[in-house]
């Protein structure tokens, strides 16, 4: 069962001591247990799923848009950076479908990873993303269920991000890799469907919550202009917040301009 990919890197929610796998559930030394889900996820949240949550269609949308490698080249570059650091154990935060850490470890022989999501729809699908990746459910506001000190890598893409957490789940010298859309990110798609806009401040305020926890070590812009079939565009509208405000039935092919920046921290040492 992919589950066993989070061996060791699970932490209870309700105590933090560690959890193990024993049969259908997850238990700690304190004797709290949480159920494995059917489809092989299981669920470390104290409350039920926000509304913000992303739901089954949302997922559904964003599995096809991804299949239609029109973010390969992110996917490739935060893979590479992943790749570049060594990291044996990986989670992604916001995962969503767990696209890109199905990509890092498509890229990092024998590395496992973790997929966490607030949704337990995006759960159920990270829990198939790969053999090497196990899927949970938790609120990155929240403690993160994991143990500390025992994650190579963090990855956050598009995600909301809880950089205390974050420095405390890595390894001594363990890599952050945060992407972020810059505001030029999809603008022409933006203006055209009046999709909600992007804080152009993102950049700064990444750099500011990172002071104190990380050592900035790059910022790489990654851009590029890529034609989307009608199909891809709507997709990309009913994947994100705009599904909470509809989304439109006839959407032409157009010219998707990505444009975001992939930001890397190290985590010092002690
Ligand atoms: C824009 S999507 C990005 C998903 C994925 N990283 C990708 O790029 O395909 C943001 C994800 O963050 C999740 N999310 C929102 N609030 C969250 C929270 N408080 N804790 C954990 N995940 C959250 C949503 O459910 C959604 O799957
Ligand atoms: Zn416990």
């Amino acid at each position: 069962m992919s589950l066993d990919a989070a061996r060791g890197l699970l932490a209870c929610p309700r105590c933090a001591g560690p959890l193990t796998l024993d049969g259908g559930s997850v238990g700690c030394p304190a004797g709290h247990r949480f159920d494995v889900a059917r489809q092989g996820y299981v669920n470390l949240a104290n409350a039920a799923p926000p509304a913000n949550a992303h739901t089954p269609a949302m997922l559904a949308a964003r599995d096809r848009f991804l299949a239609s490698g029109l973010y390969d080249r992110i996917a490739d570059d935060v893979a590479a950076r992943v790749a570049g650091a060594g990291a044996a154990t990986v989670v992604e935060v916001g995962a969503g479908t767990g696209f890109y850490l199905g990509r890092v470890l498509d890229a990092v022989q024998g590395a496992r990873g973790v997929a966490l999501d607030v949704s337990p729809a995006a759960a159920r699908r990270a829990a198939r993303t790969h053999p090497r990746a196990a899927a949970i459910v938790a609120d990155v506001w929240q403690p993160l269920p994991l143990r500390s000190g025992r994650f190579g890598a963090v990855v956050c893409v598009f995600a909301p991000r809880n950089m205390p957490e974050f420095a405390r789940v890595l390894a001594a010298h363990g890599l952050l890799v945060v992407v972020t859309p810059t505001a030029a990110h999809l603008d022409a798609l933006r203006a055209r469907h009046g999709l909600l806009g992007i804080e152009d401040d993102k950049d700064e305020r990444l750099l500011r919550s990172s002071l104190g926890l990380f050592e900035a070590i790059a910022r790489n812009r990654l851009d590029y202009r890529v034609r989307a079939p009608g199909a891809a565009v709507r997709d990309l509208i009913a994947m994100g917040p705009n599904a909470f405000h509809g989304v439109p039935d006839d959407v032409e092919d157009a010219e998707m301009h990505v444009s975001v920046t992939v930001s890397l921290f190290r985590r010092p040492a002690g």
